[in-house]
C-alpha cells in the first residue's frame, strides 16, 4: 500500500523513548509522503496535539512519565476520532488489550516489521479521512435539512394563509350578502324606535305634569300606584340605555360585515393608472378624524410615476395602515407616511410611534381576524385583506416593529404588472 491519496492530509504525531526507534520510523513514514513531529516523551506530544492536532497518533506504550495507554486516553478526551496506534513488546500484551478496549485505533508488536506499520498508519489515515468526510457529510446534510424545513414551514404557513383566506373570501361572498339585508332593517328599524320612544316619553311627562296638576287626588294616588306596579319610572331610563346598546351593536356588525364584503366585491373594481401620492391624500382626507387627536401627521412624499392599479383597493391598504396607526398610539405621537421609488416599484410606508408589536403579535397579523383591540374596536381583518390586495398587485407588504418604539409597514407595488399591464 503506498500514499497516492494528495487529498489526506497525512500529520502524524511519534511518540517513542528509545531515540533508534524514533528515527528509523520516521525516516521511514517520512519516505512514505507522511508529515512528521517527533517526541521522545508523551507530555510533550500532548501539548503539540492540543497545540496543532495531527490526523494520527503513533506511541510507545511502555515509557517514562506518562506511559502509552495513558496518553492515548488524554487524547480521547480531546478529540474522539483521532486515530492512535500503539507500538508494544509481547511481553506487554495485556496492556495492548487494555488499550484496545481504551479505544487504541490498532497496535504494532515490536520491533516494528515496517510494512506492518504502514498498513496500520494507512489504515488509520483513511479512518481519519473517512471521519472527517462523515463529519462534513453530516453537517452539511443537516444544514440542507434544516433549510428545508424551514422552507416547508414557511410553505405550510403560507398555505394554511391562503386556505383560511379562501374560506373567509367564500364565506363573506354569502354571510355578508345574507346578514346586510336584515341588518339595515334592524338598524332602521331601531332608529325609528329610538325616535318614536322619545316621543312617547315626551307625551307622557305631559301626561304625569298634567294630571298632577289638575288637583284630583284620586287620580294622582292612581297614576302613582299604576306607575309603581308597572315599574315605570326605573324603564323609562333604561329604555334608552338599551336602544343605544343595540344600536351600538349593530354598527359593530355593520362595520364586520363591510370587511367581510370587501373580499367579496374586491374583484368588481377596474384597473386603472393612478398615482399613490393623490390616493394617499384622498385616504387622509376620510381618516383624518381618527387621526388627528391622536398624531400629528407627516407627509414625506417623493416624486413617483403613476402605476397600473385597483385604486380603490389601494385606498383600502393605505387606509387600514393609517388606522392601525392611530389604534397603536395612546395619547399623543407621530405617524409619517412616505412614498419613494426603487428600482422596480412605487414603495409607500406607513411609520408610527406607538405601542409596537410584540414577536408573537407579529406573527399573527395577518391572519383573518386576529386582533388585540377590544371587542368593537377590532376586526381583525385590515391586515389580511391589506396582504390580499397587496399580493394580486404583486408586490409586498413588510413590517418592523419594536415594542414601545413603534411600527413601520412598508408596501411595495411593481411599476408594471404583467396581469395588469392590459387592465382587466
Ligand atoms: N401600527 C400598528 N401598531 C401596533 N400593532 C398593530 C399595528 N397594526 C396592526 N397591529 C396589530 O395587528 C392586529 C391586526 O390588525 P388588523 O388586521 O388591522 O385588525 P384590527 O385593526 O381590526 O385589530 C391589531 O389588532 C394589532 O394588534
Ligand atoms: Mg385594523
Amino acid at each position: 500500500m503506498t500514499a497516492t491519496n494528495t487529498r489526506q492530509s497525512r500529520r502524524i504525531i511519534v511518540v517513542d523513548d528509545e531515540f533508534h526507534v524514533r528515527s528509523t520510523i520516521t525516516s521511514y513514514l517520512g519516505k512514505n509522503d507522511c508529515k512528521v513531529a517527533v517526541f521522545d516523551n508523551s507530555h510533550d506530544a500532548l501539548a503539540a496535539f492540543q497545540r496543532d492536532g495531527c490526523d494520527l497518533v503513533l506511541s510507545d506504550v511502555k515509557m517514562p512519565g506518562m506511559d502509552g495507554v495513558e496518553l492515548l486516553e488524554r487524547i480521547r478526551e480531546l478529540d474522539r476520532d483521532v486515530p492512535v496506534v500503539l507500538m508494544t513488546a509481547y511481553a506487554d500484551l495485556d496492556m495492548a488489550v487494555n488499550a484496545i478496549k481504551k479505544h487504541a485505533f490498532d497496535f504494532i508488536i515490536k520491533p516494528v516489521e515496517f510494512e506492518c506499520l504502514l498498513v496500520a498508519v494507512e489504515k488509520g489515515l483513511r479512518y481519519r479521512y473517512l471521519s472527517i468526510l462523515e463529519k462534513d457529510h453530516s453537517a452539511r446534510l443537516e444544514k440542507a435539512i434544516e433549510e428545508k424545513t424551514r422552507e416547508l414551514q414557511g410553505m405550510h404557513r403560507q398555505m394554511v394563509h391562503s386556505e383560511k383566506m379562501a374560506a373567509v373570501g367564500l364565506l363573506s361572498a354569502g354571510v355578508a350578502h345574507e346578514i346586510n339585508n336584515p341588518l339595515s332593517f334592524v338598524s332602521s328599524n331601531l332608529s325609528t324606535l329610538r325616535r318614536y320612544y322619545s316621543r312617547m316619553n315626551d307625551l307622557l311627562v305631559w301626561q304625569t305634569d298634567a294630571i298632577n296638576a289638575s288637583g284630583n287626588p284620586d287620580i294622582v294616588m292612581e297614576q302613582e300606584e299604576l306607575k309603581k306596579t308597572l315599574k315605570i319610572d326605573r324603564f323609562v331610563g333604561d329604555v334608552q340605555v338599551l336602544l343605544d346598546e343595540c344600536l351600538d351593536g349593530v354598527d359593530r356588525i355593520k362595520r364586520i360585515v363591510a370587511g367581510l364584503k370587501n373580499f367579496a366585491h374586491r374583484d368588481e373594481d377596474t384597473a386603472t393608472e393612478a398615482n399613490l401620492n393623490d390616493l394617499i391624500q384622498s385616504t387622509l382626507t376620510i381618516v383624518w378624524n381618527e387621526i388627528k387627536y391622536v398624531a400629528e401627521l407627516k407627509k414625506e412624499l417623493g416624486e413617483i410615476p403613476r402605476i397600473r392599479c385597483y385604486p380603490s383597493q389601494i385606498n383600502q391598504v393605505i387606509m387600514n395602515l393609517l388606522v392601525n396607526a392611530a389604534h397603536a398610539i395612546d395619547k399623543s405621537g407621530v405617524i409619517t407616511v412616505r412614498t419613494w421609488q426603487d428600482e422596480n416599484s412605487v414603495c409607500m410606508s406607513v411609520a408610527d410611534t406607538g405601542c409596537g408589536m410584540s414577536e408573537e403579535t407579529i406573527n399573527r397579523i395577518f391572519e383573518p381576524f386576529f386582533t388585540t383591540k377590544e371587542v368593537g374596536k377590532g376586526t381583525g381583518l385590515g391586515l389580511p385583506i391589506s396582504y390580499e390586495i397587496v399580493m394580486k398587485h404583486g408586490g409586498t407588504i413588510d413590517v418592523e416593529s419594536c415594542v414601545g418604539n413603534g411600527t413601520t409597514f412598508t408596501v411595495r407595488l411593481p411599476l408594471a404588472h404583467p396581469e395588469y399591464a392590459e387592465g382587466e
